[in-house]
């Protein structure tokens, strides 16, 4: 049975695409099998990212509905290690859906106070849907395009506002040329540093692994 991660955000551009894409190739890299499922309608992973001759033969890419997004998920989940939910950035249907198939929900987050309010809502919603039903579904922020050098006294202040609201945080993904690069070069982090064609790749492959060390850590606690 896979293990279903959710890029889950109601916030458009906040980094949903960047983070599955970069969390898959970190995956397929150490010989993971994954499944990237697009529910956005655009189907930008597929059309956009996916190619064959430059993307690991480990990972595979479909997109559904966000009517489908649940058989579609059933449909593959036996087949893959992990499956990776990609969904559009609007508080819709398809995120609902996501979250709700979801082991483990992942909201990538700018520094801001209006990125935090809608990754509160994600939060909370993911919190009242735990209270009602039998399954546990883990939720964590992950604080995305931070500034490698300083930080403005709004973001130093949005930290501390998520540490008031009890926000839990996995970790800080960092601004860097190579998340770009991923959907320019349609590749993965692995690939972009071995061919040394993005200097910051090394750093962004090391903060997406120790994201999804701290992502291990959390599911051994809680089944602890
Ligand atoms: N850590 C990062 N460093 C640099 N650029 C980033 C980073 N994360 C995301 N971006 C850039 O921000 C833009 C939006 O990212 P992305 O498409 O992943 O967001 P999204 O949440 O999937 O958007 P949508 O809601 O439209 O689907 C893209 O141009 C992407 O390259
Ligand atoms: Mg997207």
């Amino acid at each position: 049975m896979a293990f279903i991660i959710a890029c889950a955000s109601s916030k458009g551009g906040c980094g949903k695409s960047t983070l599955a894409v970069a969390i898959a190739g970190v995956y397929a890299s150490n010989g993971t099998s994954v499944l990237l499922i697009d529910a956005d309608a655009r189907r930008r992973l597929e059309d956009e990212w996916f190619n064959a001759k430059t993307v690991s033969a480990n990972i595979h890419v479909v997109s559904t509905r966000s009517d489908d997004l649940s058989k579609t998920v059933e449909s593959y989940r036996d087949k893959y290690d992990v499956i990776i939910i990609d969904v559009e950035g609007s508080a819709n249907w398809g995120l609902a859906e996501a979250i709700k198939a979801a082991d483990f929900c992942l909201v990538p987050s700018n520094v801001s106070f209006q990125d935090l309010r809608d990754a509160q809502k994600v939060y909370d919603h993911v919190d009242s849907l735990n209270k009602e039903s039998k399954r546990y579904r883990h939720c964590w922020i992950v604080w995305n395009r931070v500034p490698p050098a300083i930080r403005s006294k709004e973001m130093t202040a949005t930290m501390e506002e998520a540490v008031q609201n009890g926000l839990p945080v996995l970790g800080t993904i960092h601004e860097r040329d190579a998340y770009k690069a991923i959907f320019s070069y349609q590749s993965t982090l692995d690939k972009l540093r071995e061919g040394n064609a993005v200097p910051s790749a090394a750093k962004a492959e090391s903060e997406i692994a120790r994201l999804i060390t701290a992502m291990h850590d959390e599911l051994e606690k809680k089944a602890a």
